[in-house]
């Protein structure tokens, strides 16, 4: 594979987005969900996050109303108590090891995928796609959750990390991968948007073949509170959710997050005049989603980022036969 893995080096470069601080606060609404609100109109939450629990606002909101979703839900990644430490310099791996990653079995896991997966499909319009991002961990029982709830899959994509975290122990291969599966409500589901030529700049090879190789998010771009700890164990880098937004959207289109974290498809999407609404149950994460939209995401100029990105791909050309080869 001819990717570099010079991470910091194409972290800075890969991105769209210059981290700009606008000097003046882009303000993001704030709902907190309650017992007593029984709906929500499109208006009254668009562009807003709603504090509370996705399982319980989802019923609240107006069906076929959304252009597309991103969903990165609980990993379930049942890691083992003990400590880990860094080979050299010894320091302990900080793992996610967070509430809100924990059930108590896969048959509670998957009952929770199952009715948020549920949920969204009625709020989804007929045309909308949607994207659902796990590790080996749960990426196959929330495939089959999708398949037996009827949605059809589109594509599987291959998120590979150029600066995955070792496997410390070295009893198995490290995992750099990630995957995205990609889906339309139902079989009969047509004029999905597709946006072929940005799948083929973001994609490998001149075809735009279903792996992008990206970062972890690392730098700058990742939340740090005072103490400079992580704010959030698993907050996906911006490039990710720009090419998910790019290739699956039009300006103006309007976008769910029901399980947001620190709200970076939010925030990607202001940047690139997509509307959204984002559901988060933890109000310490709603709190930095607000205190992050002070300091918006600005667009630069796209072309330049996109010869980076197509400089790192692999390369695939079109054989004789018509096939694809992997040079
Ligand atoms: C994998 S993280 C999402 C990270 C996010 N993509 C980002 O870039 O920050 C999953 C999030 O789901 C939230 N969550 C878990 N159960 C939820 C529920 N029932 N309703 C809403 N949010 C929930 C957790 O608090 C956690 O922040």
């Amino acid at each position: 594979m001819a990717y570099t893995t010079k991470n910091e080096k194409v972290s800075e470069t890969n991105t769209l987005f210059a981290m700009e601080d606008a000097g003046q606060a882009d303000q993001i609404k704030s709902i907190s969900d309650c017992e007593q609100r029984q709906t929500y109109t499109i208006e009254e939450v668009m562009n807003g996050v709603i504090l509370g629990d996705a399982l319980k606002v989802l019923k609240k909101l107006p069906e076929e109303v959304f252009d597309m979703v991103f969903i990165d839900p609980p990993y379930f990644l049942q890691l083992p108590k003990k400590e880990l430490k860094r080979w050299t310099v010894k320091t302990v791996v900080e793992g996610v090891d967070d509430e809100w990653d924990k059930f108590p079995s896969f048959e509670a896991y998957d009952r929770f995928i199952s009715e948020l997966l549920t949920q969204v499909k009625r709020v989804m319009k007929p045309n909308a796609t949607i994207w659902v991002i796990a590790t080996y961990h749960s990426i196959f029982r929330i495939g089959k959750i999708m398949q037996d709830l009827g949605y059809w899959i589109l594509n599987d994509v291959i998120w590979v990390k150029t600066n995955p975290m070792p496997n410390w122990l070295s009893v198995r291969f490290t995992n750099a991968t990630e995957t995205l599966i990609w889906a339309v409500k139902d079989k009969n589901a047509k004029k999905y948007v597709f946006n072929k030529e940005q799948a083929k700049q973001l994609g490998i090879g001149k075809v735009g073949a279903n792996v992008w190789v990206l970062p972890l998010c690392n730098g700058k771009e990742r939340l740090k509170d005072e103490m400079g700890r992580k704010v959030h164990s698993t907050q996906k880098p911006i490039e990710l959710l720009k090419r998910v937004i790019l290739t699956s959207t039009h300006e103006g289109s309007l976008i769910l997050d029901p399980v947001a974290g620190v709200g970076t498809t939010g925030y990607v999407a202001r940047a690139l005049n997509r509307n959204f609404v984002l559901i988060e149950i933890n109000p310490k994460y709603v709190e930095w989603i607000q205190k992050r939209f002070n300091h918006p995401l600005k667009t630069i100029d796209l072309r330049p980022s996109i010869e980076m990105i197509a400089s790192q791909h692999l390369n695939v050309e079109e054989t004789e036969d018509g096939l694809l080869e992997i040079l």
